[in-house]
């Protein structure tokens, strides 16, 4: 059977670093809070000039150079993202140019911070069609430049970063095992950003309301995540006849330490076998699984034969589940 394999991975982080000693001079919040609330103890903010692209041509580099393929090897390069360099064209299409992957047709996915499981999960279709291509995806956020930085309940949690993959085709039981993806749109309004889209275009009094940033309704889209992270986990294991003896690794969407452990908690899931380096970056959205996959892979943590379990829920709301046979 072909499946779709991890054959690279790459991450990319400014390296300006915000930590929570800073946040308690901007707003009135403590970092006993934001780490007992979320478990981030800093994240990385980009520099003014910095676009999302910027981010994830620096990833995507990374990636090219583990996999030793050229940028005109790839076919697909599928890009997770809710921060876009622009509304359109693409920032699949910027990172394209950047890198300079003359063949490869670039497109983005939009599905909050699910977005890279679903790109993954496209990328796995594309390669069951042509077992022969090489396809990248990405997750890229600049969550900074999204941030209302005067509302402490949002503007500790956020940070910036990008991560990639390459998946190519290959024989055997190494792979995507398998994907699965949910959402309910009538939750919308407990994370959205109305600003600067068809509903309110960009006029002086949608920027004077600050609707061009992240409104949240914290607390109740908490326990939707932890519900959705527990449910599609078990969903994905159900799937392939696994339970969670049989998982090596679980990387979940770094949003928060406290909803990780209660989605754990809820399907017995052990913690010890969970990956986290949200202290490190806070939420960086859809790029939170690449950077971790990246981490983990760099670290030599990852090895053949683990089974991984990625899931993720976000505004939308969105969530997702893959398997991956390393
Ligand atoms: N510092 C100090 N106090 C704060 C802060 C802060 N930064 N933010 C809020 N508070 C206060 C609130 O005002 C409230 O005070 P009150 O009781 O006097 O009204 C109190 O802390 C408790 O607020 P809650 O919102 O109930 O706190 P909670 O324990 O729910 O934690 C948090 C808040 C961390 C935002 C949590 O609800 C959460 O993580 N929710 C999910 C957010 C999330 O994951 N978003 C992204 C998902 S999708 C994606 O990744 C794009």
């Amino acid at each position: 059977m072909i499946r779709s394999r991890i054959i690279a991975t790459g991450s990319y982080a400014p390296p300006r670093i915000l930590t929570n000693l800073d946040l308690e001079k901007m707003v009135d919040t403590s970092d006993e809070w934001i780490v007992s609330r979320s478990g981030i103890r800093e994240r990385r903010i980009v520099e003014k000039d910095v676009s999302t692209s910027d981010l994830g041509t620096q990833a995507a580099l990374r990636a090219l150079e583990m996999a030793g393929l050229s940028s005109e090897d790839l076919d697909f390069i599928i890009t997770g993202t809710n921060s876009p360099d622009m509304f359109f064209p693409c920032t699949g299409c910027f990172i394209q140019a950047k890198i300079g992957a003359k063949k490869a047709a670039a497109f983005d996915v939009s599905a909050g911070c699910t977005s890279f499981i679903h790109a993954l999960s496209l990328a796995d279709k594309f390669i069951k069609e042509d077992p022969k291509r090489k396809v990248m995806v990405l997750g890229a956020e600049i969550m900074s430049k999204v941030t209302d930085w005067t509302d402490r309940a949002t503007c500790v949690l956020f940070g910036d970063g990008a991560g990639a993959i390459i998946l190519a085709g290959e024989e055997g039981e190494h792979g995507v095992l398998s994907t699965h993806l949910h959402s309910d749109g009538s939750l919308w309004e407990l994370l959205y950003m109305p600003g600067g889209g068809s509903a309110n275009p960009s006029t002086h009094e949608t920027v004077d309301k600050g609707l061009h940033c992240i409104k949240m309704a914290g607390n109740q889209l908490f326990k939707v995540a932890v519900r959705a992270l527990a449910e599609v986990s078990q969903e994905a294991m159900k799937f392939n006849g696994l339970t969670s003896e049989d998982i090596d690794i679980m990387i979940p969407h770094q949003a928060n330490t406290r909803i990780i452990e209660a989605a754990a908690k809820m399907i017995n899931f052990p913690l010890e076998k969970i990956f986290l380096n949200i202290e490190k970056y806070g939420n960086t959205s859809s790029a939170t699984i690449p950077i971790a996959l990246d981490e983990m892979q760099r670290a030599g943590k990852l090895k053949t034969g683990n089974l991984i379990l990625l899931c993720s829920f976000g505004t939308g709301v969105t969530w997702g589940s893959a398997i991956i046979r390393w």
